[in-house]
């Protein structure tokens, strides 16, 4: 890789399994881990965090499998600031190929109080847990947990700790989904001018949804440096979850003329595993998700379906096949227009005058004020009408 392209490339770090498995309710087997697993390294995802390995005795086996089977991706296991954590953290990860161990500690002064910490106590503390792990596995990841609302002189003090004892990512976690995308950007400009060693390491996004800001927030830290974004698939996370990876992969695909940043995601993979994910979680989609939504590339008024008819980028920024859909969908309702409905029929395999055509149309019509949508086998049904009635 050359400077400039090493530089570009974002590191896709997917957390479904670990993040994403936390949002009440969502829970999966141990199959169905695997399976997504699988998809994910598939896809091109680079680090899948596959689990808490002390969680559960059913999260280590997880984890362990999930390290055995995996082909190109790191895999992560997650493990609070303590020995215990951590060596079971490596117990389930040493399999895989490439291991990393992601130990983490709330740095924020609420989070602080919980173990009731004092700050040279907390610093100790990352001191050891980290050369612990980083003598178990070459590959560490850090993350002061709340980094959004710790105070910035005591988050480099903390970051400087754990880069001298062998972090290589820092992981600057907007757990609450405080931020907004300005501040999310200077908070990685500030820490990649002031900590000693920055520039040894990669720093990582991890934004939470709360406010509605995770993609905004995660892109606008990979504009100031971050190189690692963290991210599920759907959105999937604690409370009103994660960035999307869907979002964030697209967005920097779609609009690479002012991001040029490059994953290594081949989109065209997103669509099947957007569905095995809301199957399996339980989690269905909305219908006007970003990317991955039933209506993401649906179009009912008359004005957008003629667009879309003469050409596609009238109402579509991407295509959808980029994400895997064969098609865009013209759905048959009262805002359709003629040009729709003509298209249809020759979908359907009926070329019909224009007099009919006009008949079918004020039938149509008449039929979608009283339906939410017209289906194939309706429209078929009209034109069996109006040719009789002709
Ligand atoms: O949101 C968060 O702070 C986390 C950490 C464990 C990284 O998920
Ligand atoms: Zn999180």
């Amino acid at each position: 890789m050359t400077d400039k392209s090493a530089q570009d490339r974002v590191l896709i770090f997917d957390t479904t399994l670990r993040d994403g498995e936390q949002s009440p309710g969502a829970t999966m087997t141990h199959s169905e881990k695997l399976e997504i697993a699988e998809l994910l390294d598939d896809m091109g995802v680079d680090i899948i965090e596959a689990g808490f390995p002390i969680a559960s005795e059913g999260d280590f086996r997880a984890v362990k499998e999930i390290a055995e089977r995996s082909r190109e991706a790191v895999i992560c296991g997650l493990a609070r600031a303590n020995f215990a954590d951590i060596d079971r953290c490596w117990e389930a990860v040493k399999h895989s190929a490439r291991p990393r161990i992601h130990t983490f500690i709330g740095t924020s002064p609420l989070h602080r109080a919980i173990p009731n910490l004092t700050q040279d106590e907390m610093a100790d503390r990352i001191h050891q847990t980290v050369s612990h792990a980083r003598n178990l596995c070459d590959n560490v990841q850090w993350s002061p947990m709340d980094a959004t609302r710790t105070e910035h002189d005591y988050l480099c003090r903390v970051i400087e700790i754990a880069i001298k004892a062998g972090a290589t990512t820092i992981n600057i976690p907007d757990t609450v989904g405080y931020t907004a995308p300005r501040e999310s950007a200077a908070l990685i400009r500030m820490l990649k001018e002031r900590v000693p060693g920055a520039d040894t390491v990669i720093f990582a996004t991890h934004c939470h949804n709360d406010l509605g800001m995770a993609t905004a927030n995660a892109l606008a830290a990979v504009e100031a440096g971050a190189r690692q974004i963290e991210c599920t698939i759907n959105g999937l996370g604690e409370r009103a979850g994660n960035t999307a990876l869907e979002e964030v992969v697209m967005a920097l695909k779609v609009r690479n003329d002012i991001m040029p940043y490059r994953t290594r995601v081949d989109t065209t993979k997103i669509m099947n595993i957007s569905r095995r994910v809301a199957t399996v979680s339980g989690f269905p989609v909305q219908f006007n998700k970003a990317i991955v939504g039933k209506n993401a590339f649906a179009h009912e008024s008359g004005i957008h379906q003629d667009g879309m008819l003469k050409n596609a980028e009238t109402f579509e920024i991407m295509r959808p096949e980029d994400i895997g859909l064969t098609a865009s969908n013209l759905v048959m309702g009262k805002h359709s227009g003629r040009a729709a409905l003509r298209d249809k029929l020759r979908q359907l395999g009926h070329e019909v005058g224009d007099n009919q055509l006009k008949d079918i149309f004020v039938r149509f019509k008449e039929l979608a004020d009283r339906k939410k949508e017209v289906y194939d086998e309706d429209i078929v049904a009209l034109v069996s009408a109006t040719a009789d009635a002709g």
